[in-house]
């Protein structure tokens, strides 16, 4: 793959355009008879036009945003370049195109890049938990040359920093498969984010089992979440959780385009540029429907009250489906473990200009900016306020120890009580 200059983009078997490679930049235009359809896959920041478009910022690793929304970051990028040092020699720094041509046919969302790697069939395999999160958790510098591949494999190219792989679920079996073309659609396509053991925890980090109990309280508050699951392996003596959710950029086989908020509008994830204003209106713009308005209010209300800071412009994504857009169902709800018992996180995205401390005047000036009553953003607020002032029931059914139970629910209380709404 070393030396590719140019990729070609599909959308299924749409070419959508080619992708140059140029020093520190890449130029992208869209293909003519991709002009002509009636797709748009970044309505708002690239918009369909016969000129190139040249992308030169680092943020978006110099290609097109949309385009970045493919490659994998944090862990996922560590393999990646692990992989490139491994074929390429220890020096090799991957470019652009070769990212895009790593990812191939293997990206969340809808989005193909051709020529890509091709993944050797006859190695294929059922996928062993314990060997590959055992794998997921060492040191990758360290990690045996022969791992690197079965890393890739599982690892693949989903976002976010923590490690996680794309996996086919048996559920009849229970047995697990490395995602690839050839496990037959039966097995259902899930995300799988790892666990750690104790021992390699440096807080109160027992992440799966929370992140479980934030999807099953944001579920009763009326949220659209995926299809969720604790997944348990047991170490020696002791039983550790993966948090397990079930692609929703899939439909009965089907890939749908799936676009993060950054790459819709161009803003990066951490700049305090991107607002819930922006995701309000995104939502508003491409949906046009106030249902999704309604959802991003309960989703900015519960952010606050459960003190999941970290809603940053790569944890708000939407999905096109060839006709329409809407909110893809929420992802990585968890808590911000962030000073003491009186202290509130800052959250990554500012509500009515404010990211820390947010009082209920913020989020209803927000809420009525984008269109709601004072009446509808109340409602929706005791519809999610409810739940999480249940918060102990929801960590204990995750099984976490008192001790974590206690200090969570705790500063969700007074996350609550800071931002509570009078009548
Ligand atoms: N059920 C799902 N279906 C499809 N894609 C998903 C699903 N869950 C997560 N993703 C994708 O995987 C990416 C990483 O997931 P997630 O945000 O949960 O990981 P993370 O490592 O906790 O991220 P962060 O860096 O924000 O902490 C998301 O940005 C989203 O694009
Ligand atoms: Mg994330």
């Amino acid at each position: 793959m070393k030396g590719i200059r140019s990729i070609e983009v599909y959308y299924h078997d749409l070419l959508v355009g080619e992708i140059f490679d140029g020093i520190n930049e890449t130029l992208f235009h869209y293909n003519a008879d991709f002009l002509r359809t009636k797709i748009d896959l970044s309505p708002l920041s690239m918009v369909k036009r016969e000129s190139p478009y040249l992308f030169d910022d680092p943020d978006f690793s110099l290609v097109a945003p949309l385009f970045s929304d493919s490659l994998p970051d944090g862990y996922g990028s560590v393999v990646m370049n692990r992989w490139f040092e491994r074929e390429n020699g220890p020096l090799y720094r991957p470019t652009a195109i070769d990212k895009l041509t790593y990812v191939g046919e293997t990206g969340l969302g809808a989005l193909i890049y051709r020529p890509g790697q091709s993944y050797p069939v006859e190695k294929l395999q059922q996928f062993d938990l314990r060997e590959q999160e055992r794998l997921a958790s060492s040191n990758i510098a360290q990690t045996a040359e022969e791992w690197i591949h079965r890393l890739r494999r599982a690892a693949r190219t989903a976002g976010g920093r923590f490690p996680k792989a794309l996996l086919a679920i048996d559920w009849a079996t229970g047995l697990f498969y490395e995602d690839h073309p050839s496990v037959g659609l039966e097995k259902e396509r899930w995300v799988l984010k790892f666990g750690s053991l104790s021992e390699q925890r440096k807080s109160l980090n027992n992440y799966p089992n929370i992140e479980y109990a934030y999807h099953q309280m944001a579920k009763a508050s009326g949220i659209r979440v995926p299809e969720a699951r604790l997944i348990p392996s047991t170490h020696s003596s002791e039983v550790i959780s993966h948090f397990a959710s079930r692609r929703f950029d899939l439909k009965c086989g089907k890939r749908i385009h799936l676009a993060t908020l950054s790459a819709l509008t161009g803003i990066t994830p951490g700049s305090e540029n991107l607002t819930y204003r922006n995701l309000f209106e995104v939502a508003h713009q491409l949906s046009g429907s106030l249902q999704e308005v309604k959802e991003v209010f309960r989703r900015m209300v519960f952010n606050v009250l459960s003190c999941n800071a970290d809603d940053h412009g790569k944890n708000h994504s939407f999905l096109f489906d060839g006709r329409k857009w809407e909110l893809s169902p929420a992802y990585d709800l968890t808590f911000s473990d962030e000073g003491g018992l009186n202290h509130l996180p800052q959250h990554s995205m500012s509500i009515a200009g404010v990211i820390k401390n947010i009082s209920a005047k913020n989020l209803l000036q927000e809420g009525t900016l984008a269109g709601l009553t004072n009446v509808q953003c109340k409602v929706l607020y005791e519809e999610v306020a409810e739940p999480l002032s249940r918060s102990r029931d929801y960590l204990h059914a995750a099984h976490l120890p008192e001790k974590t139970v206690e200090w969570v629910a705790r500063k969700i209380d007074f996350a609550m009580k800071e931002s509570h709404f009078s009548h």
